[in-house]
């Protein structure tokens, strides 16, 4: 399936706005990711085409970076930080409540398609640790007593199919009167911090 004329409208942007090919294809292809939560091998393809890019290096960029994803994902994308600063903080003890309260099958989703958990190194934020990055945010410092009242929150957030997610309607967008569904929304009641984006 091709890319929405919106999103390719962007990549050009990006490509117009950068003087290499090459700088431009990360952002682009995060545009991409953006529209359909996860990129396709067919779709990193046409991101690089689009840019005059041979596939082949864009496959194995999309593959280096943990933020972009190239198998489905969650509507919420949990990546808790493993290294050490995080790890002697409790990071640990985050991941084994998240996934207690999850049950991610052997690919990270949770059953009802609304998350997906991953286990990554240093986000670049040690003061806050322990960390883990949500989508595009960075939050911290995490506690894992907090884990099934924040999962909570979010599931309450996604009632109604308004996410994108494995099992949800791909064009479904927030609710009327809610404010974007992000994370950092949906924390704002927690003791955590969005430390930066
Ligand atoms: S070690 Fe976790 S953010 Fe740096």
């Amino acid at each position: 399936m091709a890319l929405a004329p919106e999103t390719i409208a962007e990549i050009e942007r990006i490509r117009a706005a950068l003087p290499e090919a090459r700088s431009a294809l990360l952002p682009s292809l995060k545009a991409a990711q953006g529209e359909r939560g996860w990129l396709p091998q067919e779709t990193i393809k046409e991101v690089a085409e689009m840019l005059g890019l041979d596939p082949n290096p864009a496959y194995m960029l999309a593959t280096f970076y943990t933020m972009l994803h190239t198998e489905p994902v969650g509507h919420y994308v949990l990546e808790v930080c493993r290294s050490l600063p995080c790890y002697l903080r409790g990071s640990d003890g985050v991941t084994e409540a998240l996934r207690a309260e999850l049950q991610p099958d052997e690919h990270g989703n949770s059953a009802d398609g609304l998350f997906s958990l991953k286990i990554g190194e240093c986000l670049g934020d040690c003061p806050h640790a322990p960390m883990m990055r949500v989508n595009d945010d960075f939050v911290g410092p995490l506690d894992a007593a907090t884990i099934p009242e924040t999962l909570a929150i979010l599931r309450r957030r996604a009632e109604g199919g308004r996410v994108r997610g494995l099992m949800a309607d791909p064009a479904a967008g927030p609710a009327p009167n809610e404010g974007p569904l992000t994370f950092s929304n949906a924390i704002q009641s927690l003791p955590l911090t969005r430390v930066r984006d």
